[in-house]
Parts: C-alpha cells; structure tokens; sequence
C-alpha cells in the first residue's frame, strides 16, 4: 500500500492553529446553501478552520489483529486511500504570506511552496483562495486496478463539496473549475510526476480577512515530493483515459449542455424533515457505515424528501450549469414508500416507481454482493447521461460526470449523518447488470452506488 500522506520536503512549514472555532450553523442549512459566520480573525484561523471541517484527520481506527491504528478523515475515499491533494494558492489574506501551499493533513499544516503572488493564469485568479485538488491514481490503481480512475474522480467529487461546503458554513461562496489547461496547472504548481490537477475551486467572500496583496518577486521553494512506494505497477488504460480527457486549449471557454429532461412522477415528495444539528459536529463525525441494521426499522419519508431535495441542489462549476446525474432508488424501509425502484424527478419534487417488490437482494447483488445496500433502508443507482456531457464538453465530460456524482454523494453523507441517519459510498457494482435491471437508456452509463440507513456501530472508530 502506498504510504497516504503526501509531503513535499524541504519547504517551509506554517502551523494553522490547533482547535479552531466550531462552525455552528446547522448542517442542513448550510446544505441549503445558507450563509454561516465566523468572526473575523486572522489568516491562519481561517484556513485552519477551513480545511479542519474539510480535510483533515477527524478520527481513527483500529485493526482488531494487531492494535494498529489508521487515520479517518473529513472527506471519505474509496478504500480510505485518499488519492486527493489539496494545494491552494492565497493572495492578500492577512497575516498569511501570499503564496502556494501544499495542505499536510498528517500534522494539519500548510507546507509553503512557494513564497509571492503565483499566478495560476485562470478566470479565478483575482480570488484570494483557489483550491487546486489533485489526484494521485497509484494510490487507488494498487488496489482497485483500472476501475482505480472512477474512484478517483468521485474522490474529487467529495472533496470538492467538503470544501465548498466547509466554506458556506464560514460565510463564503465558492466556484469549482473543472475547464482548464491540465499540463499548463501542473507546471505553475510544479507538482510531483504522479499527481495530476483535476479541479480548481476558487473561494471568496467577507469573512475571508483580507489585507493589501503584496506584488514582489516569486521566490520558489518547491520542495521534493515524498515517494509514496519502493514499487510501482504502470496501469497503461489510466495513462489513457487521463491523457484523454485532458485539455489544452481553454480559449474557447466551456460549453453550454442541453438542458436536462424533465418529468414527473405519481408520488409527491412530502415536507423535508429538519434538524439543528451543527455543520461543524456533523462533518467531523461524518463515518462511512460497515454495515446497516437490516431489522424492521424504517427512515420516514420526510427524512427521505430531506435527503433527496438537499443531495439535488445546484452545484456551483463551469460545468455543472445543468445537472447530467439523476437519483434511482431501491426503497427498503421508508415509511409511506412500498418497497421498490423509484427515479427521482428534482424539479417536481416526485418519484416516479418504475419497478414495484422488495428490492433486497438486487440492491446487494447490483452492488458486487455488498450486504449494506440490502441492510440500509434505501439505497441508490446515479445515473448520469453520459452522452449529454460527452456532447457537451467532449472527453473532459466523462470526469465531470463523476465529480458531479462524487458531489452528490457527499451532500448524501452529510444530509444522512445530520438527520441521525448513517450512509456510505459504493463504488462497487456491476455496471452492466445495473444498465439491464434499471432499463437505462444505451446513452446514459451508471455512475456511483449509495446507500442509507441505520449504521451497525463500529467498536474500533475512535473520534
Ligand atoms: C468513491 C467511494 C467509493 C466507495 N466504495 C465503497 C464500497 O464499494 N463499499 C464500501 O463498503 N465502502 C465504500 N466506500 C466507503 C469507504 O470505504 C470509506 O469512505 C473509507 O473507508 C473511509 O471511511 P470514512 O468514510 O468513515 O472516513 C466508498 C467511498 C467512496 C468515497
């Protein structure tokens, strides 16, 4: 297994402060895009607090057989190999030099790579933060192989709404880029050989303290990547289909895709349900579910209108104008809902049911024989239209469909946890015997599994 944690050596490290201030506001709220505050304090608060609900170690676990504990974090990962890294270059952030960092979850720390005002060259530039999140496939392709790339592009996904999310909970707005010159990004941030841009987000807004930004000359100090493996397995389709969903001539700007269809389904959502919880308790206690409680225990149909309305909101990117991903259910156990395949219509707030049964062991067997999606009391099949984003933004749309999937699987998470439900990710299915079961259209392509329900505790998490 490759080692987690990325360090670029030899740099300048800045502490960001240890216990920084909770974010209060309730989870859901935030969720709905409603505005938190923080009280204005100094730069490295802020990024503390910032990346604290965003990025950091939230919790650990231990392996029964031999005592060894590993490190959990805000944002979830497939396999929890976090193939994500987040750099972020800050201009005019007061008390905080102007320069590129490379974030250190290990030690929550800022590893100053640069030193002056880097200049990424993109529509965002005049953004005292932008976010470049990163990808290093190895650390997924060890694992999971070809498939390695999916996970790692949903990995984007979920990272990009810990931070956007984190950063509406502090009173900001942010803006992710997915349209940009790949080689030209990983050359101003001079990354490592292995790790590839995926996503800017650019973040701003008043609580952001801001100072004068200070225009003097850049000085480098880089720093050298630390190696992740004595070996390395070459994984030749990854190389591939990176390589072709790349861009290298942005001066078009990004295109806009046909709108998505609408319909309408014989099932009226009700009222969502509420809770008070706090965003901040909620993202650091977020866990991904072993298992569910399989008994007779049902979720309630507003918790599950909560759920839907909150994971279907618009997700603020260069190409998330229309939304290419749709929700298909398998309801267990949701109070008022017979047990069956429901497709979710956004707009009207309706489920359309396009099989009636229970939905147990499809769920599971769908999900390469994964318990969890027949023990929770629903689970979900994303469906995007692969074809529409192709249209769209040509290859680059196949990695947009899967951010956008990996970002609505994080609003499922934290929508989940703070209506005292559980949920997790699965990346896991057999495609193909989804496409069948589910009657999808040959242009559309399932994307990323989910399920959610009453999590089976885990004795060995220690928050
Ligand atoms: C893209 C993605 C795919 C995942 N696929 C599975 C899966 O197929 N089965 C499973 O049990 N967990 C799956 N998980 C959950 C991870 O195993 C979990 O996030 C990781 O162990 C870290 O734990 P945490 O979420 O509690 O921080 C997935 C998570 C993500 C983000």
């Amino acid at each position: 297994m490759p080692n987690p944690f990325r360090h670029y050596e030899g740099v300048p490290v800045l502490d960001l402060p240890a216990d920084p201030p909770g974010l209060e506001t309730p989870a859901l709220e935030v969720l709905r895009d409603v505005s938190g505050r923080t009280p204005a304090g100094e730069g490295a608060t802020f990024l503390s607090q910032l990346l604290f609900y965003s990025a950091a170690i939230s919790a650990s676990k231990r392996v029964a057989s031999t005592g060894y504990r590993y490190a959990l974090r805000v944002n979830p990962s497939s396999g929890n190999l976090h193939p994500t890294e987040f750099h972020f270059r800050t201009r005019g952030v007061r008390e905080w030099p102007d320069g590129l960092y490379h974030y250190r979850p290990s030690t929550h720390m800022a590893e100053q790579r640069a030193l002056g005002d880097v200049e990424m060259k993109l529509g965002g530039s005049s953004a005292p933060l932008v976010f470049v999140l990163t990808t290093i496939t190895w650390r997924e392709a060890w694992k999971y192989g070809d498939r390695a790339y999916r996970y790692c592009l949903h990995d984007i996904g979920h990272a990009w709404q810990a931070l956007a999310l984190a950063a509406r909970a502090l009173g900001c707005d942010s803006f992710a880029v997915g349209h940009f010159p790949d080689d030209e990004v990983a050359q101003r941030c001079r990354l490592a050989d292995d790790e590839a841009p995926m996503l800017l987000v650019e973040l701003r807004g008043e609580p952001i303290p801001a100072r004068e930004s200070t225009a003097g000359e850049i000085v480098w100090y880089g720093g050298q990547a630390n190696q992740l493996s004595v070996e390395k397995t070459a994984y030749p389709w990854i190389d591939a289909i990176h390589a072709t969903t790349k861009l290298s001539d942005c001066a078009r700007g990004i295109s806009v895709a046909e709108p998505t269809p609408t319909g309408c389904g014989e099932i009226k959502l009700p009222p969502p349900a509420s809770s008070t919880r706090a965003f901040g308790e909620v993202a650091r206690l977020r866990r991904s579910a072993l298992d569910f409680l399989g008994g007779t225990q049902s979720m309630s149909l507003t918790q599950l209108s909560a759920i839907l309305a909150l994971a279907s909101r618009p997700l603020s990117a260069d190409f998330a104008g229309t939304p290419f991903v749709q929700l298909y259910l398998y309801a267990h156990r949701v109070e008022g809902l017979n047990p069956g395949v429901y497709r979710h219509w956004p707009e009207s707030a309706e489920l359309e049911q396009i099989k009636n049964g229970d939905q147990r062991v499809a769920a599971a067997g769908l999900s390469l024989g994964q318990k969890l999606a027949g023990n929770a009391c629903v689970a979900f099949s994303m469906i995007a239209a692969l074809e529409r984003a192709v249209r769209a933004h040509g290859d680059c749309g196949y990695r947009y469909v899967h951010f956008e999937a990996g970002a609505i699987g994080h609003r499922l998470y934290l929508a989940a946890e703070a209506l005292g439900l559980g949920a997790t990710g699965i990346g896991a299915f057999y495609d193909e015997e989804v496409h069948r079961y589910l009657n999808v259209a040959p242009q559309q392509q399932v994307v990323y599994h989910f399920a959610i329900g009453y999590p089976v505790p885990d004795v060995r998490v220690r928050g």
